[in-house]
């Protein structure tokens, strides 16, 4: 006969367990910003609703249906098939150091040995490793005013703090190196341009460069210069100048990547380039290469298709500045021509960053408190995602918004009949 099992006691209700004290974050992560990425939680919200959002905030090309060339991606697929699969060197893959380097000699005309070059999880991985090798606490590093987030984030992130050098609106964003010149001081570690610019689309003259250069060259014995070219070869009117080219004798980093020119963000491919002309970066490179070591390395085959990418054809540039000139043109006229709206003329890269003239009505009475509420009522008013002009530097970039002119113009047509409708429902157009 089958036992019966004995019913369980009735078990007595579990005290209650009380909530584990919250452990400490630390504040140097839970200051960080990055307003493109931040405005995405309320588009989100608005998508879980029902609604589509036009998003003109990310700058991903892939995004608004720009393709990598076919021999890019049949190199990604040949080197896996090749079994290319496992980690490469921390500085990166040699084939790659070397591509990097005939493609120096090739555009820039300036020579680069191996040891000259680190590969990186995208130059946004080469600003973390050379800030993070770089800034000690309390060194000022000078960032272009307004700029893209993370050279500001990660200068905090590690105890320094940033200074804003003004770029001048009305010469459509062309650095002020008077100012840059006063507010470089004893604190001053290092001295970022970023050309053509983000959030500004400003591409600098060779002779703008030169001057920013010789700034710098002459505290070269307590700084050095970062030089972002990532959208170098992204431009519409003018050509970019890469700043070792006209500075050779100033210490420099030089930060670029695959992301922007060669279509592919995802892949995160990037590399940052010494100029070292007195010895002066020794000890920050080897922090880098050490801060390499620790992370391992970066994708394989996205570095061989890095290697086909610079040494195959590269028809695509030439017809993706094409379209984004298009683009660039169609906008900045329709933008102008919005009551309440002025802009710039970028010359490069693929953001426009209009002035929010509107936000200062007539009367006293303000329809925003400032761009942030302008793009968050935009936001949920029109659904149209922009970035607020403050999320890349207070101090120069209040009272604007950037917007991402990557969608065609039917799509980029659509966003702007929106925000002429919203700024006239607002009644802020005087
Ligand atoms: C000026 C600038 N630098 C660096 C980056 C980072 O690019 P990635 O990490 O994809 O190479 C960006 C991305 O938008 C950028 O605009």
């Amino acid at each position: 006969m089958a036992k019966v099992a004995p019913r369980p006691a009735k078990l007595a209700p579990k005290p209650a367990r009380a909530k584990p004290a919250m452990l400490a974050g630390t504040e140097r992560a839970l200051q960080i910003e990055y307003a493109i990425r931040d405005v995405v939680v309320p588009a989100k919200a608005l998508e879980a609703q029902g609604h589509t959002v036009l998003k003109l905030n990310v700058g991903d090309p892939s995004a608004a249906g720009f393709r990598p060339p076919a021999h890019m991606i049949e190199a990604l697929h040949k080197a896996a098939l090749d079994n290319v699969n496992g980690y490469t060197a921390s500085e990166g893959d040699p084939l790659l150091i070397d591509a990097i380097i005939r493609r120096e000699k090739r555009r820039n005309k300036v020579a680069y040995a191996p040891g000259d070059v680190n590969v990186t999880n995208g130059s946004g991985e080469g600003i973390q490793m050379l800030f993070g090798s770089s800034v000690n606490p309390g060194d000022e590093v000078l960032i272009p005013g307004p700029s893209y987030p993370p050279y500001d984030s990660l200068v905090k992130f590690f105890g320094g703090k940033p200074v804003h050098y003004r770029t001048i609106e009305s010469e459509d964003w062309q650095p002020d190196v008077e100012d840059l010149r006063r507010k470089i001081s004893k604190k001053t570690k290092a001295v970022c341009l970023i050309n053509p610019n983000n959030p500004t689309g400003a591409l600098y003259s060779r002779r703008v460069v030169k001057q920013f250069a010789d700034v710098v060259g002459e505290h070269s014995k307590q700084l050095f210069m970062v030089s972002d070219e990532i959208y170098d070869q992204m431009t519409f009117d003018g050509v970019q100048v890469a700043s070792k080219t006209v500075a050779p004798d100033v210490p420099m980093v030089t930060l670029n990547g695959f992301s922007k020119i060669y279509l592919v963000p995802g892949w995160r491919l990037g590399h940052m380039l010494w100029n070292d002309p007195t010895g002066s970066l020794e000890q920050i490179r080897l922090g880098v290469t050490k801060s390499s070591r620790v992370r391992l390395s970066v994708s394989s085959i996205a570095q061989r298709a890095g290697v086909a990418a610079l040494d195959g054809p590269q028809d695509h540039i030439a017809t993706t500045n094409a379209a984004l000139k298009k683009r660039r043109d169609f906008a900045v006229k329709r933008l102008n021509e919005i009551e309440g709206i002025s802009t710039a003329k970028p010359d490069g890269a693929f953001y426009a960053f209009p002035k929010l003239d509107c936000l200062a009505t007539k009367g006293g009475k303000k329809a925003w408190k400032g761009d942030k509420e302008f793009v968050l009522d935009f936001l949920n008013t029109e659904k149209v995602l922009c970035v607020h002009g403050s999320g890349f530097g207070a101090q120069y970039g209040s009272g604007h918004m950037r917007v991402v002119l990557l969608p065609d113009t039917p799509i980029l047509g659509t966003a702007f009949d929106r925000l002429e409708r919203f700024i006239r429902a607002r009644g802020a157009t005087a």
